[in-house]
């Protein structure tokens, strides 16, 4: 098991691993590492993974200087290694929503972790993170996404998944792909809300979308949550059909 490293933001790094065996062409599981004085890292990546990540993040800042752990929700791909990186810096903290935290969290964790409320935001240094509650999209009653504002970044988690290795930032059209992957894994809620919470994320306007599976996006990433938005209205009307 390898992971590739590649900055897809300024001191944003994409940490990327491949597993040959999911799908007709693979699927990656990718984490963010946001270097700053106090890293953060979205997505831990599964336990068994853990070896190979926290190389990958070694590479980028030493493993025992991050200070925050955040994944969009409570998933093995999202936090299985929460502990382990708990363990391995002392310094670091999980911070998640607030429902997250008293649902599974304060539990879960090794360490408290930090609840935050829906829009509030942790100052990383030069970066600044607002969290942003996703109730079951695309799924998880704690689901939530990121939005680093400096660089425009929104750490999408889930949304957006597609198979493939394909590299780590392109401009193409990832909706077609996202669509492809729904059709396969029926992984999305199709919540009432589903589409308009996706469409209050394109209010954002952010420049990158930051994906757990597949390529990430730079360009107009308004007009893809926006296309994201109504491709779910349209798989919920067809479903009520
Ligand atoms: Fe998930
Ligand atoms: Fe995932």
């Amino acid at each position: 098991m390898s992971t590739k490293i590649d900055e897809i933001a300024p001191r944003i790094y994409r940490l990327s691993t491949l597993v040959p065996e999911i799908g007709p062409t693979g699927f990656t599981f990718n984490q963010f590492l946001l270097d700053d004085d106090e890293p953060l890292l979205f997505h831990t990546g599964h336990r068994s993974m853990f070896p190979s990540v926290r190389d990958a993040i070694a590479q980028v800042v030493p493993v025992e200087r991050l200070r925050w752990i955040a994944f969009g929700h409570v998933e093995s791909d999202e936090c299985g290694a929460m502990n382990e990186l708990l363990a391995a810096a002392p310094h670091a903290r999980v911070a998640h929503g607030a429902l997250g935290c008293m649902v599974s969290l304060d539990e879960m964790a090794d360490r408290p972790p930090r609840p935050l409320t829906n829009g509030e935001t942790i100052d990383l240094g030069t970066k600044r993170v607002r969290h942003i509650d996703t109730p079951h999209v695309p799924h998880g009653w704690d689901a939530r996404v990121l939005y680093e504002e400096t660089t425009g970044t929104l750490l999408c988690g889930d949304l957006f998944t597609h198979l493939g290795d394909g590299p780590a930032l392109t401009e193409d059209d990832i909706l077609g792909p996202a669509g492809a992957a729904e059709d396969l894994f029926s992984f999305s809620c199709l919540s009432p809300s589903t589409p308009t919470t996706i469409d209050e994320l394109a209010a954002l306007a952010p420049r990158t979308l930051a994906l757990m599976h597949g390529s990430s996006f730079t360009g107009d990433g308004s007009a893809m949550l926006r296309g994201l938005a109504d491709s779910y209205r349209e798989r919920i009307t067809a479903a009520g059909a």
